[in-house]
């Protein structure tokens, strides 16, 4: 039934009557997300969709791999203190991602700050002070951005300049989409990576026997990833808005109706996934729903789940023994959030 809405050509990610949200409409936000694959369908999201997976999949896991270790291994918590875990969860795949495309490590700071405070702005729940301040930080990244298309050595061979490439081979030329786009690849790493990882973390502490597992196997961080993706999803649910009439699963649905997606449910679905309540690492065939399918999967789903298993590796060599982290009961950055950021089904 999930993927049969995801297919369909009668559902679209946003009301026809409001591509933006209204408390975005005008703001420097409002106009990135004017433009986000994430936002839009048909002619504005296949091609920038197009240039952009292609780039997210020529970045070499090795990389990733080796960018990441570097990004969480210099933050490490050196104590199991429940802050500075939750800054590292967050940090580090945004540390990452930014580094990827090509900012400086002194700039990082900053791209991590105006992120996190950009991300801010989409919740229906966000203050007017939260709407203010992301507005300044939409406005510093966009600046950024700018810049760093304006100053791409064409010898590089960082994020920024593939995505430059591809939107060029595929005829993608609005460089104000561009630009939204790229900070939109920011944005769509932050809480969800850190959700992933988090997660992973709230399995591992629940499990006595979990770790050794996981170190037993060669590919042990990755099982555990994708396991905790299928098992306690990072992403809850997606919305899609009907536009035209149609029946999904016997269902008549007419234009205006809104279908909430519980990808977290499908994960569980037991036809899909038997034993379905069981955590397992080396789980055969299994199905995840929470990267999305159809026309607006996730194509950063690679990226993030390397970034995820190398980073709580890098994290396990510097903070064991085990045993501490058994039963650890610390305010975890577990997130159990909505991708889309105008539902109301985020909890935190
Ligand atoms: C654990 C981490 C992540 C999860 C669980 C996740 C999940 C999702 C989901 C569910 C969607 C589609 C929502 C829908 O169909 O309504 C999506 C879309 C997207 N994600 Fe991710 N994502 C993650 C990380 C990333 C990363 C690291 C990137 C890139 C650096 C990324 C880039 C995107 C983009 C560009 C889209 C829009 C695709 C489209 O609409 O065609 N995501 N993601």
């Amino acid at each position: 039934m999930v993927s049969e809405v995801f297919a369909s050509q009668a559902c679209r990610v946003r009301p026809v009557a409001e591509p933006v949200p209204a408390t975005l409409d005008g703001l420097p936000a409002g106009e990135i997300f004017s433009h986000l694959v994430r936002m839009t369908d048909g002619s504005r999201h296949d091609q920038p969709k197009l240039a952009l997976e292609r780039a997210l999949a020529a970045i070499p896991t090795s990389e990733v791999e080796a960018r990441t270790r570097h990004a969480a291994t210099r933050a490490v918590p050196t104590s199991l203190d429940p802050a500075a875990l939750n800054t590292w969860v967050f940090d580090t795949p945004i540390a990452v991602v930014s580094n990827l495309l090509g900012f400086s490590a002194d700039e990082q700071l900053a791209i991590v700050d105006w992120t996190r405070q950009f991300v801010a702005c989409l919740s229906p729940l966000s203050t007017p002070e939260q709407l203010s301040t992301a507005s300044v930080a939409a406005a510093q990244l966009r600046s950024r951005m700018h810049s760093l298309l304006d100053s791409i050595d064409p010898d590089s061979d960082n994020l920024i300049s593939s995505v430059q490439d591809q939107a060029a081979s595929v005829g993608w030329v609005d460089n104000a989409s561009i630009v939204a786009n790229l900070i939109g690849l920011l944005s769509q790493t932050y809480e969800a990576t850190a959700g992933l990882i988090g997660n992973a973390i709230v399995a591992l502490a629940r499990r006595p026997t979990l770790l050794g597992e996981v170190r037993v196997l060669t590919d042990g961080w990755e099982q555990l990833v994708h396991e905790t993706s299928r098992y306690d999803s990072p992403v809850q649910n997606t919305r899609r808005f009907v536009v035209k009439p149609t029946t999904i699963g016997g269902v008549d649905l007419a234009p205006g109706a809104v279908v909430l997606l519980v990808l977290a449910a499908a994960n569980r679905d037991s036809h899909q996934n038997p034993d379905l309540e069981r955590f397992r690492l080396e789980r055969p065939d299994r199905c995840v729903f929470s990267f999305s399918r159809g026309g607006h999967a996730c194509p950063g789903e690679a990226l993030a789940r390397t970034i995820a298993a190398t980073a709580l590796s890098a994290l396990f060599d510097a903070q064991c023994p085990t045993a501490r982290w058994q039963g650890w009961p610390g305010p975890i950055s577990r997130r159990r959030m909505a991708i889309c950021p105008f539902s109301t089904t985020s909890t935190p």
